[in-house]
């Protein structure tokens, strides 16, 4: 219960009703303080209105007229709630309803307040009245008043309707306080609960999510898409990890025995040289993995170093083209060529991309049989530059295509062919670096040998470019 009053909705519900209170009571006093306002105005005026007649009765008809108007007017019978008294130079009672002189004071505008003590009629006792006296001649005094217990009563009826509400709008604002917060509170407890679960270990729990489309559902679809999302990191995280100890394994392996084998051999010079020198290479293959890895990385994570600069992509292309052409001929491959001759500048990294590049067609000739063929091409599109490098190899089958660009992945009839499976990973960094992509098709429709088309797309420099990385 504490927990709950001690909730921002509660205390959100119990503000709400303080203002609706408060309001409420604003707008009864303000009505109950006009009436008020109005009523005393108008008592005064009848008090006034009747002064001015009786005393214009004594003039005109003496004081047995007085007398007689007094007694009609006062009489029980007439019910009303006016108050006379009439008295002679001795303070003696003449006439009128009241029993003797009030011993009120009179204020400065001439008017008496007291209590009636013993009136008669339909008035009860201590009603509030009030009066004020007039002198005629002759020493004869005259009070004129009103009973104000209609006056008293509207106050009664007000403080009491008043106190009534103020306990009602505390009551239902506790209640619903209580209420809101109770279904607030649940309903967060189910999220801390997921929250716990997912803490001790339990990675695919998730929220529970009503289908209300409220702030809650909001919050709890946005924080299980998160989950997903870290989820998904993780077993990314954890397959590149498993990839590696893997991949890694076998050449750490084989530089090991190599080593072990030299050493188990009778000594000798020229085949310890040798041991070591190819013990060399394995390491510097090792090493080159892991360079490569840790570029990838680099340019995944925004690769903050990276130089972006405005560069020639027809000049990038044309010089990859032909530094790759003997190798393409050597491979028994015919290169095409299909490139521009005027400078497509776009913003980036000239080094990353001619890697990017350079693995792209390295892939073309490692893969492609001989006597076959490979182009590359370069053209403008819209906004967008396009690199394809086209070859008529075996291609790489529907399903694989996203997975070829996750590191060390590579086709099974790609594994007697050197390579680690990290270089689509960085063409696809690089291209998704530049803020372009990547994309793999057909290069024709033949199903047994479609060949494999890769696209690199890369927005033009222009000033709509927006800057490629945030430093
Ligand atoms: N042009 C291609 N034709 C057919 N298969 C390809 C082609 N390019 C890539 N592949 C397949 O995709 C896999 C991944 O390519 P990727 O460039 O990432 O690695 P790799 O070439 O095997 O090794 P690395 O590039 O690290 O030396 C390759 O192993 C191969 O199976
Ligand atoms: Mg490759």
């Amino acid at each position: 219960m504490l927990e709950l009053l001690r909730t921002s909705t509660f205390r959100l519900a119990i503000f709400y009703f303080g203002l609706f209170a408060f309001s409420a009571f604003a707008v009864l006093g303000l009505i109950y303080w006009q009436t008020v306002v109005y009523s005393d105005r108008q008592t005064g005026e009848t008090i006034e209105a009747e002064i001015t007649g009786l005393s214009e009765q004594y003039r005109n008809l003496g004081l047995n007229g007085l007398v007689q108007v007094i007694e009609e007017r006062s009489s029980p019978e007439r019910g009303s709630s006016m108050l006379y008294l009439l008295t002679d130079v001795n303070g003696r009672t003449i006439s009128g309803n009241l029993t003797r002189w009030p011993d009120a004071h009179i204020d400065p505008d001439g008017w008496m307040r007291f209590r009636l003590n013993a009136p008669g009629g339909r008035l009860q006792d201590r009603h509030l009245a009030q009066a004020t006296s007039f002198l005629l001649g002759g020493g004869y005094q005259l009070l004129v008043g009103r009973d104000l217990w209609e006056r008293q009563e509207f106050h009664a009826r007000i403080t009491a309707a008043l106190a009534w509400s103020a306990a009602l709008t505390l009551a239902l604002g506790l209640i619903g306080g209580v209420i809101a917060s109770r279904s607030t509170l649940r309903r967060i407890e189910t999220v801390n609960r997921a929250a716990a679960g997912i803490m001790a270990g339990e990675i695919s729990r998730r929220i529970p999510v009503r289908r209300s489309g409220d702030e809650f559902d909001r919050l709890a679809g946005n924080l299980n898409a998160m989950l997903d999302r870290i989820e998904q990191l993780m077993a990314g995280m954890r397959e590149v990890t498993d990839n590696i100890a893997h991949d890694l394994r076998s050449p750490l392996g084989r530089l090991r025995n190599r080593i072990e084998t030299a050493l188990l051999e009778p000594p000798s010079l020229d085949s310890y040289h040798e041991a070591l020198q190819l013990s060399i290479v394995d390491a510097d293959r090792l090493l080159a993995t892991f360079a490569s890895l840790l570029d990838i990385a680099e340019v995944e994570a925004g690769a903050p170093r990276a130089v972006i600069e405005p560069l020639d992509l027809t000049d990038l292309v044309t010089g990859l083209a032909e530094l790759y052409e003997p190798a393409a001929e050597e491979a028994g491959l015919s290169l095409h060529q299909d490139l521009p001759t005027a400078p497509i500048i776009v913003r980036g990294n000239r080094q990353l991309l001619s890697r990017a590049l350079a693995n792209i067609l390295e892939n073309a000739i490692k893969y492609t049989p001989a006597e076959g063929s490979m182009s590359i091409g370069l053209q403008v599109e819209g906004e967008m530059a396009r690199i394809v490098v086209a070859d008529t190899g075996p291609g790489i089958p529907l399903e694989s295509r996203d997975r070829v660009f996750d590191r060390f992945y590579r086709l099974e009839e790609s594994r007697t062919t050197p390579g680690n499976g990290l270089g689509l990973s960085l063409v696809r960094a690089a291209a998704r670096l530049h803020k372009g992509e990547v994309a793999l098709t057909d290069t024709t429709p033949n199903a047994s040998n479609p060949g494999l088309t890769v696209t690199l797309e890369l927005p033009i420099s222009g000033d709509k470019g927006a800057p490629l990385v945030s430093s």
